[in-house]
């Protein structure tokens, strides 16, 4: 497994451009599915995360190209299998996005059931929840979810019981396709959420209120392909915000939509950085030290769960005590074993954790367990005193495209150990 080493060093400085967001482009390879016919997605991001959805998609029947770097080419005129296989299912629970655009095309969906993660449980009650209102047979057995209608999908009223972002994607995508209006209430309010709105819209869906908590759709009997250019990916930029912070750095982020990162930016504002954005572009100037904040994740337009532990990462270098209130998943504190290691103090009790900022963290060998607890590391090593080698970095290649050589670009003293390498010494 690669390594990333990490040698501490002075301030960030310089621009960085913003990938595709991850977030955005699952939901999206997904609801190709509806529509026979090829679509291109532009400003997909290279990820394990985006590699492993077009194979899925593959799988199930489209024809698939890679034009570019960035680019994809899908071809959904022939899509037979409506079954998600483990092998595929079990390396990324966004696999589950499938199951709505499938029932709604071939009124059959079998996928297996996402394990949890290390950041939690992650059931997906609510998505089924949704299919079922509206009309679908659902089936759980052998760890498999096994869905069909045996006629066309019917609109219905839902409430969601839980904010769920890909939960709403799915009865989105199956809703698209009813006969008759579908109402989600207490519907998650993510920019990814929009931008699927979007992309379905311009396929020839009915769908309002995309952003708000109530969302309605207008069932079409059918859709066409169409093509889209992928968001750019808020929580990158969000950790390349934090980069520029906790460096002292002078850092600007490109391709970026300074929109999506008003809770961040706010916080950021509040620990003593100069931020300022044009339509595109975020500056971030952290030259007079990092005072501690305390923060509660939510919801969006909330503080992202996804930039929680990047921003414990800030925290614990950061002038004074801070308290940072996980309220999304069960178990995001992963990270927090590992920044001990490096000197943090963090105290943990229940969902929440006290942070005691210090001068300077120190590198030290750490481990990654999850996507944005890599990120977290990778944060605490470029301002620690000394070397940092974080392994199993293979989480962090899930969600960061080229994250490395962007660093490296800012000034950082980083580089990657691909595993063969590291037993060669
Ligand atoms: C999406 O996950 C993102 N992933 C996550 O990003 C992000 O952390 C999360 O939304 C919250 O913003 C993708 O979009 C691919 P949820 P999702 O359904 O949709 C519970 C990253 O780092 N819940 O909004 O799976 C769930 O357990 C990833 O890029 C149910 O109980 O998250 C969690 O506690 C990590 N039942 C909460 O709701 C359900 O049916 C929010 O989960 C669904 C969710």
């Amino acid at each position: 497994m690669d390594k990333i080493i990490i040698e501490g060093n002075g301030p960030l400085a310089g621009s960085v451009k913003i990938s595709g967001a991850k977030n955005a482009a699952l939901p999206m390879f997904a609801a190709t599915l509806l529509a026979p016919g090829a679509t291109v997605l532009e400003n997909v991001p290279d990820l394990m995360d985006t590699r492993t959805i077009a194979k899925l998609v593959e799988v199930l029947g489209a024809r698939i190209e890679k034009t570019d770097d960035s680019t994809y080419a899908i071809d959904c005129v022939e899509i037979k299998n409506h079954e998600a296989p483990y092998s595929l299912v079990k390396t990324m629970r966004a696999s589950c996005l499938v199951l709505g655009p499938l029932l709604a095309r071939l009124g059959r969906a079998k996928v297996s059931l996402p394990g949890g993660c290390a950041i939690g449980e992650r059931p997906i009650d609510q998505h089924l929840k949704g299919l079922s209102a509206l009309g679908a047979t659902i089936d759980l057995s052998h760890g498999y979810v096994d869905i069909h209608t045996s006629s066309r999908l019917k609109g219905a009223r839902i409430t969601m019981d839980i904010i769920t972002v890909t939960g709403v994607m799915n009865i989105m995508m199956a809703a698209v396709l009813a006969d008759g209006e579908t109402v989600i209430e207490n519907a998650a309010r993510e920019p990814e959420v929009i931008a699927l709105a979007d992309f379905l819209r311009s396929m020839g869906a009915n769908i309002k209120g995309d952003g708000t908590a109530t969302i309605t759709i207008e069932g079409v009997t059918s859709l066409k392909p169409a093509s889209t250019t992928i968001i750019p990916d808020r929580i990158e930029a969000g950790t390349f915000m934090v980069a520029a912070a906790i460096t002292g750095g002078d850092v600007t982020i490109t391709n970026a939509n300074p929109k999506h990162m008003s809770a961040l930016s706010g916080k950021l504002k509040e620990a003593g950085c100069e931020i300022s954005a044009d339509d595109s572009k975020i500056h971030v100037l952290a030259k007079n030290g990092i005072e501690a904040v305390n923060v509660t994740t939510a919801p969006y337009p909330g503080f992202p769960t996804d930039m929680q532990a990047q921003f414990m990462a800030l925290m614990s270098m950061a002038r004074g005590a801070s308290v940072i209130e996980e309220t999304i998943f069960e178990n995001r504190f992963m990270h927090v074993a590992e920044l001990k290691r490096m000197g943090a103090d963090i105290k943990l009790s229940g969902n929440s954790a006290m942070i005691k900022g210090i001068k300077k963290l120190s590198g030290a060998e750490v481990m990654a367990t999850d996507l944005r607890a890599s990120a977290s590391l990778v944060l605490a090593g470029l301002s620690a005193e000394g070397r940092t080698v974080i392994s199993r970095v293979y989480h962090l290649d899930r969600g960061y495209e080229l994250m490395e050589k962007k660093l490296e670009k800012l000034g950082a003293i980083i580089r990657r150990e691909p595993s063969g390498e590291s037993k060669k010494q």
